[in-house]
């Protein structure tokens, strides 16, 4: 088979990056690993920069969206017996929508299929090829037969666990990476949220979130150890710590529902530089990782894509390549100040062990936070979505 982007991984940036390509007539095949319910199955983000969401729309796939997201204009912060709301829409203009990353990817999934553009799910031992030189190529197997696929660009969109960043040759990468010595113990439950906007908690027990996904369910996060296991917290164990968590305001509201689905994620800091290696382009996870805490990871998938398909299409278009050699310098100018964002989020808001002094930082920060306008407006603007790079830098 030939095509001309092989997209590996079929999360919200191997199938964005494929939509947006289809809709520039550049050919491509996805291949990923697990199963689509698999990939369906998984809970993740739950918010959206409207840059995010605009990209959707360019993508043709928000009509559902539209009909069924929730625009907040504001956040929340518990901390010391006190709730501060963040005026997000008041300080910078824009807002935040909650739509989970399974109804972008589910909404995704159903473009592609409608379109006929290839894909194949569960495909095993998906290997690189020559893309060092011109003759990129990618070999999996799929129901027991042996596959190849000759490819002008691979597009590494695997996630932080997949192969395509494991092919780049160690030399040929700098990593950087800070991993949290806790994690999040996450629960999604079908019941009425309590809050009317994100709450995300400083106690002295840890870290919790109020979220949600719609009108009738709720998503929440607790800081957890990262030696705990999902079996060993009941649902009950679960709100017990979240109510004395989540502040005084809010705690006598928290419902007790059982839940659908718990799962533990843990924390942690990466960026790979660069992001590229000849005809490989890594985008998403595969190439950065952030704490989950400033709602980052799948907004700067999106931005990586943008930017990638920007590329993809000078070089089809215009048989420019100046695209494709800035790819990497201008997704990293985004990655770190996300990096930079959802670092100082996961510090001021979790309790970490041992440090007296990081408390009284943290103490300090939040009250200036509480008082400060600046200070609230420099967090808004970074927690609505600093603004897209544009291609040629101006
Ligand atoms: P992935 O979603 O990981 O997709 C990669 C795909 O590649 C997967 O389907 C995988 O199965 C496949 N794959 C892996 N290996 C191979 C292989 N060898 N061959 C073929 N396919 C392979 N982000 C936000 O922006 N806002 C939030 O509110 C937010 N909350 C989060 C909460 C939690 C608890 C967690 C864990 C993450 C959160 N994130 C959030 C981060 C966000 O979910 C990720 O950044 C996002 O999924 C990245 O998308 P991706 O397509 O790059 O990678
Ligand atoms: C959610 C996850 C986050 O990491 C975050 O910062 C906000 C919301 C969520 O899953 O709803």
């Amino acid at each position: 088979m030939r095509t001309q982007v092989a997209i590996i991984g079929s999360g919200p940036a191997g199938l964005l990056l494929g939509r947006l390509l289809e809709l520039a007539c550049v050919q491509s095949v996805i291949l990923e690993s697990r199963s689509r319910d698999y990939v369906l199955g998984r809970i993740r983000a739950g918010v959206l920069e409207s840059g995010t969401v605009e990209l959707l729309e360019r993508a043709g796939v928000a009509k559902r969206l539209h009909e069924e997201a929730l625009v907040h204009d504001s956040c929340g912060i518990a901390f010391a017996g006190g709730q501060l709301s963040i005026d997000l829409k008041g300080l910078t203009g824009k807002s935040v929508t909650v739509y989970g990353q399974t109804e972008v990817t589910h909404d995704l999934m159903n473009a592609r299929a409608a379109s006929g553009a290839p894909s194949v799910y569960e495909a095993e031992d998906v290997a690189l090829h020559d893309f060092g030189g011109t003759s990129a190529r990618v070999s999996y197997r799929h129901q027991g037969v042996a596959h190849e696929v000759a490819c002008d660009f691979i597009a590494g969109c695997d996630g932080f666990h997949g192969v395509s960043r494991r092919s780049i040759p160690a030399s040929a990468l700098k990593i950087f990476e800070r991993v949290y010595p806790f994690g999040w113990l996450g629960l999604l439950s079908d019941v009425p949220p309590p809050w009317h906007e994100l709450i995300y908690a400083n106690s002295d027990r840890g870290f919790a979130l109020a979220s949600l996904r719609s009108p009738t369910r709720v998503r929440c996060y607790v800081q957890c150890s990262l030696e705990d296991r999902v079996e060993n917290w009941s649902d009950e164990q679960f709100w017990d710590e979240f109510r004395r968590r989540i502040g005084d305001e809010m705690a006598a509201r928290v419902p007790n529902a059982p839940s659908i689905e718990k799962s533990i994620a843990p924390l942690r800091s990466f960026v790979a530089e660069p992001l590229r290696f000849g005809r490989l382009f890594l985008a998403g996870d595969a190439a950065h990782i952030v704490p989950p805490t400033g709602a980052k990871g799948l907004n700067l998938a999106a931005s990586d894509v943008l930017y990638l398909y920007e590329s993809l299409r000078s070089f089809y278009r215009e048989k420019s390549e100046r695209g494709l050699d800035e790819y990497s310098p201008r997704c990293l100018k985004r990655i770190w100040r996300a990096e930079r964002f959802s670092w100082w989020m996961t510090s001021q808001l979790h309790r970490f062990p041992d440090d007296a002094f990081g408390r009284r930082m943290q103490e300090t920060e939040l009250e200036y936070l509480f008082e400060s306008r600046a200070a609230q407006q420099s967090m808004a603007e970074n927690y609505v979505g600093l603004p897209f790079e544009p291609m040629g830098g101006s």
